[in-house]
């Protein structure tokens, strides 16, 4: 039976300063009347399975809770971190918690999704669920891959290798190239991007965690060892987890297994990364700007302006992101917004 994995615990930092430490995109209603996440569960309701895990950081466990709740979702348990190691060790807590929550003799699979992710076409979303749940259930980490359009040095590139059926077995996975080696596998047309989502027998993915990151592995069995249940949150020990490595799935488990396998999605999916990214997915005017709160534009083209309290005004602007909150004013060129990161990390280090 399948059980979704939501990962919430990101902190979406190019999307500063509309999202926020204490109040992260994965919670925002950045793209329709639901947050991010209250769309990702709402996405799994079709597919026959168990109660889904979510898993974030400690800080957000109310706004989760509160969102959950306001989806009228029955969950299988929010597990809280208390410190962000990235997603590998997330999902072996998750894997972990689903082995605790199945009934006897039921082998769980595990729906594994990002909470930020979009998804316009639900049917075909869930045609790829279904079309990689046997090769799931056969052993395979199975893997989602999008065909790409721009050569974006954020995601994973997936070279398919032999077709089986509706899957491909997976030649090569590479997380997050450069630019150069990006634009090669854009034009070879022989790669996918991975899409962020797995599906994989939960004993599966931690055998494989056990082979490339045993440490990290033997820290998340330890820090979920007496996981203390409070309401409906799942609470690890706090000084073990601190000492877990920090990687994701894609370096830890993905580019290294020899069992992955491909499906292609073609979703209209997004990953609402960066506020090209969210330009992209928005409804724009007739001059292709994005326009959220009070502002006026005049002879402005292809921009991305949010208001959050004063006017914002343009004249004969182009190619900008313009965002304006309580305490920040963000004011970027839209190509180069992956680097508003950056600023979260001066300020960070400013405190
Ligand atoms: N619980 C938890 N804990 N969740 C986390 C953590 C963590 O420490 N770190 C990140 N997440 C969540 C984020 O909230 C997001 O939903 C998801 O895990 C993926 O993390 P990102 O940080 O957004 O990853 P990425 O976008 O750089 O890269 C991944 O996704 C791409 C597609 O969107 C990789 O899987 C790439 O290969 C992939 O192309
Ligand atoms: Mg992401």
């Amino acid at each position: 039976m399948i059980t979704p994995v939501i990962m919430a615990g990101g902190n979406g930092s190019r999307l500063w300063p509309l999202s926020r430490s204490l109040y992260p995109k994965q919670f925002l209603r950045v793209t329709g009347e639901q947050s991010m996440l209250q769309q990702t569960v709402a996405r799994v309701s079709d597919i026959e399975h168990t109660s889904p895990i979510l898993i974030c950081n400690e800080e957000h466990r109310f706004i989760a809770a509160e969102q959950m709740r306001l989806s009228n979702y029955e969950h299988g348990g929010i597990i809280l971190e208390p410190v962000g190691r990235n997603t590998a060790p997330a999902i072996a807590l998750a894997a972990l918690q689903a082995i605790n929550n199945a009934v006897e003799g039921e082998e769980p699979i595990l729906l594994v999704l990002a909470a930020d992710h979009r998804i316009e076409n639900e049917e075909a979303f869930k045609d790829s669920v279904a079309n990689a749940l046997p090769f799931a259930e056969s052993g395979k980490l199975v893997t989602f891959g999008i065909v790409p359009t721009a050569p974006e040095t954020g995601y994973g590139y997936i070279k398919s290798g032999a077709q089986d059926g509706s899957a491909y077995y997976v030649s090569e996975f590479v997380e997050k190239p450069d630019l150069a080696t990006a634009k090669e596998y854009l034009a070879s047309e022989s790669y996918y991007w991975n899409s962020g989502m797995f599906l994989f027998k939960a004993s599966r993915y931690l055998e494989e965690l056990e082979l490339f990151s045993p440490e990290m592995l033997d820290v998340c069995r330890r820090a979920f060892a007496e996981p203390v249940r409070d309401l409906e949150f799942i609470r690890l020990d706090k000084a073990i987890f601190e000492t877990c490595p920090d990687d994701s799935i894609d370096y830890a488990v993905m580019e290294k297994t020899t069992a992955a396998m491909v499906v292609p999605m073609d979703a209209g999916w997004s990953d609402v990364g960066s506020f090209a990214a969210l330009w992209d997915v928005s409804e724009k005017d007739k001059n292709q700007n994005v326009i959220n709160g009070d502002v006026i534009t005049t002879g402005s083209t292809n921009n991305y302006i949010y208001s959050e309290n004063k006017l914002v005004a343009t004249v004969g602007v182009d190619n900008l992101v313009i965002v304006e909150t309580k305490d920040a004013i963000l004011v970027a060129n839209k190509d180069k917004v992956q680097d508003v990161k950056n600023i979260v990390n001066e300020l960070k280090k400013s405190g």
